[in-house]
């Protein structure tokens, strides 16, 4: 009884077996299939390296959702120099909530020399450049985010020519931690004073011929610095062609979930819109003159991950690639050989010509003046 079943399932298994069967002597081999074969080999080789490659490559792939954290803080980095000595200007932040973050809390001021030496001039020019690049090619955008934390820092090189003259200018770095609604950050003249609607700065003991707020923008991120990252106004330069000048940014803060193979980090980019004008009030641009970075959050948090193909899909492609090629190299095969054929019997060219048939020379005759008559209508 149980051999019986056995024998009905072994039965069953066999009918399933789908593989096409070939008598033996079906099976013969010829040249052109033989080159058919290398073709599709080599196809299948070269399409295989190939999907090897995009198989270890990865990519950025970018996800939105609403920002729900509002209880952290957030963090500023600065790196500001600006063209005027340091006890003359004071810098700090005032936010939405009014609440004064206190200038000495995490901000170094220490005299520079605004003039760039050649070598610092170079690294200048090449953030520049690159971000000129940045703006037409949005990809590249990727390749630095894969790249973070491997790239060597994005930092102003110190200089390398001892200091000649006496300092002219300020150098504001450091970093500061505010609450996360719009605020204000700007440097000014005088150092502030806390007042209690606010805050003052403390201006009329600095002459006016002093007012130069030409500055140079060598670090400004928000949240926790990742070495690698070039932010939007890194290495911007402003020449202030007046003593009474307003720089003013308008910066919207986006914040960004980088989650890379290297890297795992809360960061923030930002988008920035540029104005500056002359203070003169007796032509009615009234104003203070300062540096002025209005900063927003953005409501919406982008997701950065990078991502890979899985290893099953890879095999699954593979599969697609090796037994594609193969069934539709044999069916070209033979489509070429079906065509072969029709051509040959039907014109009776190569092999198959049968000269000793009278009736078909006949034939062909006849064909050759009727295409003639057709030609001359
Ligand atoms: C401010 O300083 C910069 C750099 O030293 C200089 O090029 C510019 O002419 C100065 N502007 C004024 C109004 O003095």
């Amino acid at each position: 009884m149980r051999r019986l079943n056995r024998r009905k399932t072994l039965n069953l298994v066999k009918e399933l077996d789908a593989f096409p069967k070939v008598p033996e002597s079906y099976v013969e081999t010829s040249a052109s299939r033989g080159t058919v074969s290398i073709l599709a080999f080599t196809v299948i080789l070269v399409l295989t390296v190939m999907e090897f490659f995009v198989y270890r490559n990865t990519w950025m792939k970018y996800e939105y959702e609403v920002d729900k954290d509002f209880a952290s803080k957030l963090r500023i980095n600065i790196d500001i120099t600006v063209a005027m000595k340091c006890q003359y200007v004071g810098a700090d932040v005032l936010d939405l909530a009014e609440t004064m973050v206190l200038s000495s809390s995490g901000l170094i001021y220490e005299p520079v020399i605004f003039d760039l030496s050649p070598q610092q001039r170079q690294w200048q020019r090449m953030l520049q450049g690159i971000q000129n690049r940045l703006q037409e090619e949005h990809s590249l955008q990727d390749v630095i985010f894969k790249s973070a934390i491997k790239s060597a820092s994005t930092a102003l090189p110190p200089r390398e020519d001892s200091l000649l003259q006496p300092p002219d200018a300020c150098r504001i770095h450091g970093h500061l931690y505010v609450n996360k609604v719009a605020g204000n950050f700007h440097i000014t003249v005088g150092k502030a004073i806390p007042h209690p609607r606010g805050h003052a700065h403390l201006a009329a003991l600095v002459s006016h011929e002093t007012y130069n707020f030409s500055h140079r923008v060598d670090h400004l991120s928000f949240g926790e610095p990742i070495p690698g990252i070039i932010n939007t106004l890194d290495g911007t330069e402003k020449i202030a062609s007046d003593h009474n000048q307003m720089f003013q940014y308008f910066i919207t803060i986006v914040p960004t979930k980088l989650r890379t193979y290297r890297i795992s980090s809360d960061t923030h980019q930002f988008a920035v819109t540029e104005r500056e004008r002359v203070i003169d009030h007796a032509s009615g641009s009234h104003g203070v003159s300062g540096i002025f970075m209005k900063y927003d959050i953005s409501s919406l948090m982008v997701t950065v991950t990078e991502s890979h193909m899985p290893f099953w899909q890879f095999l699954v492609r593979l599969c697609g690639i090796i037994g594609g090629i193969f069934s539709t190299t044999g069916m070209l095969h033979g489509i070429a050989e079906f065509i072969v054929d029709i051509v040959c019997c039907r014109f009776k060219l190569g092999a198959y010509k049968q000269p000793t048939v009278p009736l078909q020379l006949g034939d062909t005759n006849n064909h050759i003046p009727l295409l003639k008559e057709n030609s001359t209508h």
